[in-house]
């Protein structure tokens, strides 16, 4: 069974990384949530794609710069500009968990340490699982590998994926090694030779950015644990069918 995850919640329809995409994801009854987490100036974690708040919020700024209270003046929706009934602010990581604290979906929490390390990241994004009771609840991915094994040795309980956007040789191999449980490859590499290998070595895949009805269909032919795309809605309709037909 392939699973459905909203990328940056439902962002196909909906501001991305907004709480607003968020609960409409699960209004369309996503399996999985992906997220991106940066911390600010002040040590809180907030949910935003980029370093910056240019492109979502049209205003100049860097999110590891300026206090919560500075970036939750700006509306996450400029890119939808026009198109919203109010604005949405960055949220930070503590709202999303209340919003799915009983809610039985996974979260896929991406800490984007690839640019900046933020030091300390990993301890407070673990300190808002645990509060929130999240464990069995979270996958926690970065293409920064060595933040993932970083936050693997305070918690060793949690469930770990590797990111890539690359062609990686011998990647199973490569994950396995280092005792991480899922790989999350940009879903263009996911060949029939790589998921095999993978598969091989009792890997979980995760894949993004899919947003295509062919994509997911080719992705859930080969058995790919989770789809991260910006459509849960269509995902969700072609994956009952895929997986309906036993294709998965
Ligand atoms: O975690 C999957 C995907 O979100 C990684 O790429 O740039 O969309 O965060 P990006
Ligand atoms: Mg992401």
């Amino acid at each position: 069974m392939t699973k459905n995850f909203a990328h940056r919640g439902f962002s196909g329809k909906y501001p991305e990384n907004t709480m607003l995409a968020f609960r409409k994801a699960i209004e369309v009854g996503a399996d999985g949530i992906e997220l991106d987490v940066h911390l600010t100036k002040d040590g809180q974690l907030v949910i935003i794609h980029d370093e910056t708040t240019d492109r979502t919020c049209g205003v100049s700024g860097k999110v590891g710069r300026m206090t919560l209270e500075e970036l939750r003046q700006l509306d996450a929706s400029y890119l939808w500009r026009g198109q919203m009934e109010e604005p949405n602010p960055i949220p930070t990581l503590r709202e999303y968990c209340q919003l799915v604290e009983k809610l039985p979906l996974v979260t896929n929490i991406e800490l984007k340490t690839n640019v900046n390390e933020y030091p300390g990241i990993e301890a407070k994004v673990l300190e808002l699982i645990r509060e929130f009771r999240l464990e069995d609840r979270v996958i926690i991915s970065s293409f920064n590998h060595f933040s993932v094994l970083r936050m693997r040795e305070l918690a060793p309980e949690l469930k770990y994926g590797l990111l890539s956007e690359s062609w990686v040789m011998g990647a199973g191999k490569y994950v396995h090694d280092l005792g991480i449980p899922c790989y999350h490859p940009i879903h263009g590499n996911l060949t029939p030779e790589l998921t095999a290998e993978l598969k091989q070595y009792g890997l979980e895949i995760n894949t993004f950015t899919v947003n295509t009805e062919e994509d997911i269909r080719r992705l859930a032919a080969l058995g790919i644990d989770a789809v991260i795309g910006n459509y849960p809605d269509m995902a969700r309709r072609v994956l009952a069918e895929c997986n309906g037909k036993g294709e998965a």
